[in-house]
């Protein structure tokens, strides 16, 4: 969602933190603005894109200063709505990230004692109560000021005067980057790459304060020791590398990104974690639980767990699963979040972490929320993934729980072994896939003057419809849904016809004659038909509109030669479209709000 900067230091505050901000575009934003503190704080913001802003700011000389890209929750993006705020005086600046779920009632309070609001945040609020407890001593107003806050923050704070930032998080994430007479404070590691790869990361509840050459951090009043940690990310990661878009480019990483993430593992044949642990007596059960595209990964879980061990598994919605009535049985939960810092998936682990269940999580983020309160973490080795729409953190995803499972798998030595064997060659198999670039393109050309369109699967690829629409839904904005072929009947088949193109999944298990079934049905009602199929199938020839073969896999690895050749379609569609991929309106990388 929103993403913030501070920075202080000897150099002009201005250009580092555009700089910054360029590289916390992908979270997601729809207005800007910085504060920079030189003889009193000067403020720039607008509903603009950063770019813009660099563009149009006049120059706000100073060392020290903070930043901000806003995704509108309270009130819409406008100049006045943009952050930094301010309190009454323009002595203090706030940049916020998270939702003051209290501000309603602060704001009448503040109001009646004389403080002038003039925006419709919520983060508003924050400024005005610093105001009023600053009294000499900017930490200590701080954590007055969070006192009274209810809700979600990561803050910083700017004041006049104060030759120092102080920044505080509760449920919203915030590191500081260590530089060489020089600090930094953001809500996201790829914000500071260019500058530093040291970091902290701030727990809740901690206030930080930060001077060119000094880190102090406190909570409950008492000086608290926080780890240093070294980002192994390079800022080549997070750019574009010569390629159009960051998503083409994170599209083709992904045979670096399957070997890197089984690494060593499948090469010593060690399990990633002693799932055993979570499998432990008594557990007959394993609850899957995640948001948006690792919710498909987790649906995929579900049927390579199912296949190879054989105990059921509950997949859930995290934002759903929080409202469920249900009463939480101890069980084994493995929660897959890329950012770690989805604010769904994290109250999740909080509920689940109360009634004692074990949880894993698979995170693509070290030191994020999400491995820090989970009992053990598997990190995805994707690298920083900054399209809004996720490719490479999916394909990582996937390869984390094919792992985990087969190390723990009781299916047959031999089947295993094949498995094995099949997971080494998937890099080359995903190469494959990127191979035949061009012919997907074509059928993008083909596919891209509709407005509407499904995706059927069967079996283990039903998710893989479910997310071939989603990342078609996301960056080219036409309409998709995905449907379990046999599903079709009740609903759908009132939509076939020459306008509703039909997409269909197909592996080489028991679902397949099925679903030839279905593509019959659907070519009867005329519905444009493209087909996802194994190289060599030749029944699919003669039904199809368009084939997109991809190489011959064991079909419990189907969903992942046919997840990319369907990221590849979604990119050309969009591309054709001329929709703004990487970062599609309204969509954030990482949703740290309810
Ligand atoms: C956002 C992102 C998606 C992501 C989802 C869940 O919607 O745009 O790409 O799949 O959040 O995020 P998580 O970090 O929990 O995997």
């Amino acid at each position: 969602m929103c993403g913030i900067v501070g920075y202080i230091g000897e150099r002009q505050a201005q250009p580092i933190l555009l700089n910054c901000l360029g590289r916390l575009e992908y979270r997601g934003y729809d207005s800007c603005g910085i504060a920079v503190l030189s003889s009193g704080i000067e403020v720039y913001k607008d509903a603009i894109r950063v770019e813009a802003l660099a563009k149009v700011a006049p120059q706000l000389g100073g060392t020290v200063g903070v930043g901000h890209t806003r995704w509108a929750t309270h009130g819409e993006p406008s100049q006045l709505n943009a952050h930094p705020h301010c309190d009454c005086s323009g002595n203090i600046a706030v940049v916020h990230n998270g939702v003051v779920t209290n501000s309603q009632s602060l704001k009448k309070q503040l109001t009646s004692e004389g403080h002038n609001f003039v925006s419709e945040t919520d983060t508003e609020a924050i400024p005005h109560l610093i105001e009023k407890y600053y009294d000499g001593n900017l930490e200590e107003a701080v954590e007055a000021a969070l006192r009274d806050v209810d809700g979600s923050y990561a803050i910083i704070v700017l004041a006049a005067g104060e030759p120092r930032l102080v920044a505080a998080r509760k449920d919203s994430p915030l590191i500081i980057g260590i530089g060489d007479r020089e600090n930094f404070i953001a809500s996201d590691v790829p914000a500071i790459l260019d500058y530093t790869n040291r970091v902290i990361y701030l727990e809740d509840g901690d206030i930080g304060v930060i001077t060119k050459d000094n880190i102090k951090v406190r909570r409950n009043g008492t000086e608290v020791d926080r780890k240093e940690h070294e980002i192994l990310w390079s800022i080549e990661d997070a750019q574009k590398g010569g390629y159009e878009h960051f998503m083409l480019k994170e599209i083709h990483e992904q045979p670096r990104v399957i070997r890197d993430t089984l690494g060593e593992w499948v090469s010593i044949g060690e399990p990633a974690v002693d799932l055993a642990v979570m499998m432990r007596t008594g557990l007959e059960a394993l609850l899957l639980l995640a948001c948006g595209t690792s919710y498909h990964a987790a649906l995929i879980g579900k049927y390579i767990v199912e296949e190879l061990v054989g105990i059921p598994v509950r997949v859930e919605l995290a934002s759903e699963f929080n409202y469920s009535g249900q009463t939480l049985v101890k069980t084994g939960a493995i929660v897959i979040t890329q950012s770690g810092e989805t604010a769904d998936t994290l109250k999740a682990v909080k509920r689940l972490k109360e009634v004692g269940c074990q949880v894993l999580a698979i995170t693509n983020v070290v030191g994020s929320t999400a491995s820090r309160i989970a009992d053990q973490t598997v990190y995805t080795r994707a690298g920083p993934e900054i399209c809004v729409a996720a490719t490479k953190s999916f394909i990582a995803q996937l390869m984390v729980l094919y792992w985990l499972v087969m190390s723990y798998s009781k299916a047959e030595a031999r089947r295993l072994a094949s498995l094995l064997t099949e997971l080494r060659h998937l890099p080359s198999k995903v190469q494959q896939v990127l191979d035949n670039e061009d012919t997907i393109l074509e059928c993008a050309n083909y596919l891209s003057r509709y407005e509407n369109m499904l995706f059927i699967g069967r079996g283990i690829n039903f998710p893989v419809a479910l997310e071939g629409a989603l990342k078609l839904k996301e960056i080219s904005y036409i309409h998709a849904e995905g449907y379990a072929a046999g599903e079709l009947k009740h609903g759908p088949f009132a939509l076939l016809g020459g306008d509703t193109p039909v997409v269909a999944i197909l592996a080489h298990d028991n679902t397949y004659e099925a679903m030839l079934t279905n593509i019959k049905e659907v070519k009867a009602r005329k519905s444009p038909l493209v087909a996802l199929a194994e190289e060599g199938d030749e029944a699919i020839g003669e039904l199809a509109d368009f084939v997109i073969t991809v190489p011959r896999v064991d079909a419990i690895f189907s969903p992942v030669v046919n997840s990319v050749a369907l990221q590849l379609l979604a990119y050309y569609i969009a591309k054709q479209r001329d929709c703004p991929i990487d970062f599609p309106r309204n969509l954030a990388k990482s949703v740290t709000v309810e």
